[in-house]
């Protein structure tokens, strides 16, 4: 195979996966009005940090999940603009609490300007500052777990969770794919990345399955 036809083949495979993706996103419940308007404003203000966003599809498996779970209470670790927060909100009950941590003041001022426009925004507690402190300050139990903050933290956010979890309770880790550098790490965050996908699927205390669906997600209960 010449190089040429490997780069024509490489480009179909990266073409018909970013089809799949609409595809997916086209046979979805579309998100509500308010949400379009959050992800295009994240686009607008956020710049290149936009890409943080998890996404019509990534956003509406989680929203499922808590729904399944009935959940009553969420944790979230990695807030951003507000996005799974709010998608994950809509899922809870109206007396339900999603407490969610972040450390970015731009990301909470943006984020509150749309928990205060949505019917499920009383639903959501924002912590401000460095999530290992606030989930140090924090009693259980959550039903559901998302962790989407730095990758450096994530062993210890995952350590932190766990005691934290209901009986039955999911976590689920967001970029534990890191955008396919897992394979090679060569970077610190992806080390780290695969550092804790080792770290949980050693942990004899939980079951544990690593989904490709957009940067990976892994999920995890106890045994
Ligand atoms: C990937 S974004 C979260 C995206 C969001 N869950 C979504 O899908 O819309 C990660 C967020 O974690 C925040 N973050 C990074 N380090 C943190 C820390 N130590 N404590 C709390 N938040 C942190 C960043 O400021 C960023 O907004």
């Amino acid at each position: 195979m010449t190089q040429q036809e490997i780069s024509e083949d490489v480009r179909k495979i990266v073409e018909r996966q970013l089809g799949l993706e609409d595809y997916a996103s086209a046979h979805s419940t579309p998100l509500p009005p308010l949400l379009q308007e959050l992800v295009a404003e994240t686009e607008r203000e956020m710049g290149l940090r936009a890409a943080m966003l998890s996404g019509h599809v990534q956003g509406s498996f989680l929203q499922t999940l808590v729904a399944s779970l009935r959940a009553t209470r969420v944790l979230e670790i990695g807030m951003f603009t507000g996005f799974t927060a709010l998608m994950m909100a809509e899922a809870l009950p109206e007396d339900g609490r999603l407490i969610t941590c972040e450390i970015d003041p731009a990301a909470i001022s943006f984020a509150r300007r749309f928990f205060e426009r949505s019917q499920h925004g009383g639903k959501i507690e924002v912590r401000e500052g460095p999530a290992l402190e606030t989930l140090q300050s924090l009693e259980g139990p959550f039903e559901f777990v998302f962790i989407d903050a730095d990758k450096g933290n994530y062993v210890n956010y995952y350590e932190a969770a766990l005691p934290l979890l209901s009986d039955g309770g999911l976590i689920v880790a967001d970029n534990v794919l890191w955008m396919g550098q897992v394979l090679d790490p060569q970077s610190d965050d992806a080390r780290a990345i695969v550092a804790f996908s080792e770290h949980v699927t050693r942990d004899e205390r939980v079951v544990n399955v690593l989904i490709n669906i957009r940067d990976g997600l892994m999920l995890i209960r106890r045994r």
